[in-house]
């Protein structure tokens, strides 16, 4: 039977650093406060006059293509998962398939937020092992920094979120082949949809864009951060243990957990709970703020580049947040 396996990595950051002492400038927040309550030391912005979410995604692409080996006219499906797309139609994935010269390809948006990759992950893996597609692009890619109040207002948001791509080459390889993503497992609560939302410019309103909506801000991201941490540790450990139990395996046979990066205590309450160790842990939020859709395969490119990750180890990613959803992967790379 075919089976999916991460044949590639990638990731972009953009080059501009916003540490927190930065942030210090513009809104009423220290140091001291991020590091403690979030682990983030400094993070990425986007420059307006070049970097795009389809260039971004496109740039940590070119990566996971060259390190899988085959040529950008191999790739035959894109899926890019984001919640920030340059246009609010159409979806960014075009977009993407353009900046790679991928014209004709399918290419697919997906909006699950901080679970996004995973899902989107998980769509790839049905495509190839039902022999639809070889080569698909999954990618994660986010702008946030552009939609953040950069006040007191907004510092509880502010501080935490940034920009990034990550991107994965998922192939098809044969049973012979031991890697391969060994399952997915996705949830969601729609029942706490409001609790991390954008709610403007949405369509059930009678006007799409108001000025009420600007001077509200409901235009911007309203984040109930205390539910969303107290619900993320619970079913960070409940998708994770899942996915061990549906594949017969131990928090020990793990070699590598990334978690999304959303806040360095949510990881590390999850590392406790599951009794990981710490060099069974990848985190880069201290550098990078939390990138949303874009996390996970930044962290994942990069723990490869670093020689955390390597071929033959069990990689087990897991995600929580806005849906609320969340899910997980174990892979065998
Ligand atoms: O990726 C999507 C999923 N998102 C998440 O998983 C986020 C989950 N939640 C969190 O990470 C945390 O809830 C936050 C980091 C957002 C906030 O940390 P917290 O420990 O829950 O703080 P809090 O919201 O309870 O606020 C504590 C205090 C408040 O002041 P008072 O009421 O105690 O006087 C806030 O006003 O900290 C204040 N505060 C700040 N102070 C300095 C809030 N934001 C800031 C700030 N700088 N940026």
């Amino acid at each position: 039977m075919t089976k999916a396996k991460i044949a590639g990595l990638g990731h972009f950051v953009p080059e501009r650093v916003v540490t927190n002492f930065d942030l210090e400038k513009v809104m009423d927040t220290s140091d001291t406060w991020i590091k403690e309550r979030t682990g983030i030391s400094e993070r990425r912005y986007f420059d307006p006059e070049k970097d795009t979410v389809a260039n971004m995604g496109a740039r940590a692409s070119m990566q996971a293509i060259e390190q899988a080996g085959i040529q950008v006219k191999d790739v035959d499906f894109i899926i890019l998962a984001t919640i920030t797309p340059d246009y609010f139609f159409p979806g960014s994935g075009v977009l993407m398939q353009r900046e790679l010269g991928l014209e004709g390809i399918g290419a697919l948006d997906i909006r699950n937020a901080c679970s996004g990759f995973i899902y989107a992950l998980s769509i790839a893996e049905q495509y190839v092992k039902t022999n639809t597609y070889k080569n698909i692009l999954v990618v994660g890619a986010e702008i946030q920094s552009s939609a953040l109040e950069m006040n007191d207002r907004g510092r509880a948001v502010s501080v935490i979120f940034a920009d990034g791509a990550g991107a994965a080459l998922v192939q098809a390889t044969d049973d012979q082949d031991e890697a391969g993503i060994l399952s997915s497992h996705l949830h969601a609560d729609g029942r706490f949809a409001e609790e991390l939302y954008v709610k403007d410019p949405g369509s059930s309103r009678k006007e799409r864009l108001t000025k009420d909506m600007v001077d509200d801000i409901t235009i911007r991201a309203h984040m109930n951060g205390n539910l969303v941490f107290k619900h993320a540790i619970v079913r960070f450990q409940e998708v994770i243990n899942e996915a061990l139990q549906a594949n017969k395996l131990q928090v020990s046979d793990i070699d590598m957990m990334i978690p999304h990066q959303a806040n360095l205590r949510i990881s590390q309450f999850v590392q406790k709970q599951l009794g990981l160790s710490d060099n069974q842990v990848f985190n880069n939020i201290m550098r990078y703020g939390n990138t949303t859709a874009a996390s996970i395969p930044i962290a994942m490119s990069e723990a490869w580049k670093q020689g955390k990750l390597s071929q033959g180890d069990l990689l087990c990613i897991a995600a929580f947040g806005s849906g609320f959803t969340w899910a997980s992967s174990l892979i065998k790379l």
